[in-house]
């Protein structure tokens, strides 16, 4: 089956991105956002972000209107109902996530793929919510979803050939490389940068360096693009420590615990880029 039409919920950081690089490729989105202010928002958002790829000759005005007119925003989870695949952004949490795919199954037609954008939570408790368990996987995009090649393909022990197939000629369609994985807390990518990000906020804690040496020590040292303090204010510390919990409540693993810096910095509002202040400040 090819993914003509994709939904999206909802419209954070991950569910925007994404939608814009279905939109590019050619695959009619609908973007379901809780309210109509953050619906707006999100469109206006994808405006800005096409008028400056026009601006740098990145695609042309007319590409531009088309990818402007094959997004939908809604507010409405029944809008979901043709969907293909319906790829859920929510907040990283369990019961909020569970009570999405009760209604998702509810809603969407019997075709259509239920995916998730989890960094770490175990995909077979979302698919069990619904009365198609062969037909949910993950698919999880990186952030920014439009620069990002990645895709990882989460497998659950329930998840058929066929929709892992269509999953991944999605991520494929949509430019991404994508890669398999099983339904393991963190998957790949995460199970092996978390200890590392974590391990960066435990050494600034401690004092041990600042945080302009912790992170040019790494892009410096190891030629990382960016700094682990730096990742960890793009991800969203409220992000980070949902990740880091599931990660520590799979494997009980030290390095996973989180740091309790991170869990005061959330408990402060202070969630990184998207609270405009996080180990940095971006309110200047
Ligand atoms: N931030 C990253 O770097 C990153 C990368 C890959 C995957 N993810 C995953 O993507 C998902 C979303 O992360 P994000 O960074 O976009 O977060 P975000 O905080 O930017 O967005 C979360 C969205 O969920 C909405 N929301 C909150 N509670 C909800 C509920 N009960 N029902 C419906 N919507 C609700 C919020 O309004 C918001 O629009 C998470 O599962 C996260 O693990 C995040």
């Amino acid at each position: 089956m090819a993914v003509k039409r994709v939904g999206i919920v909802d419209s954070g950081i991950m569910g925007s991105g994404i939608a814009e690089v279905a939109a590019k490729a050619g695959i009619e989105v609908v973007l379901r956002s809780r309210a109509q202010s953050t619906a707006d928002a999100m469109l206006a958002g994808l405006e800005k972000s096409l008028a400056k790829q026009v601006e740098r000759a990145k695609l042309d005005a007319s590409e531009r209107d088309a990818v402007l007119a094959r997004v939908r925003a809604v507010t409405d989870l029944g809008e979901l109902a043709d969907c293909d695949l319906v790829l859920e952004s929510i907040v990283e949490d369990l019961a909020a996530k569970k009570h999405l795919f009760t209604e998702l199954d509810r809603i969407c037609a019997d075709h259509a793929i239920l995916a998730t954008n989890t960094s770490t939570l175990p995909v077979i408790e979302l698919a069990m919510e619904t009365g198609r368990p062969d037909r949910v996987c993950g698919v999880h995009f990186f952030n920014p979803a439009p620069m990002m090649a990645l895709v990882e393909i989460v497998r659950t022990i329930t998840s058929s050939d066929e929709t892992v197939a269509d999953a991944t000629a999605f991520a494929q369609a949509c430019g991404k490389n994508a890669v398999a994985v099983k339904d393991q807390a963190g998957f790949i990518v995460n199970a092996l940068l978390f200890p590392y990000l974590n391990n960066a906020a435990k050494l600034f804690d401690a004092g041990v360096a600042t945080r302009d040496d912790i992170d040019a020590a790494m892009k410096g040292g190891c030629n990382f693009p960016m700094g682990p303090l730096e990742l960890l204010d793009l991800v969203g510390l409220d992000t980070s420590l949902s990740i880091l919990e599931a990660l520590y409540g799979e494997f009980k693993d030290p390095n996973y615990a989180p740091a309790p810096i991170l869990r005061r910095m959330v408990s402060a509002e202070r969630l990184g880029r998207k609270s405009r202040v996080g180990f940095y400040d971006y309110r200047k």
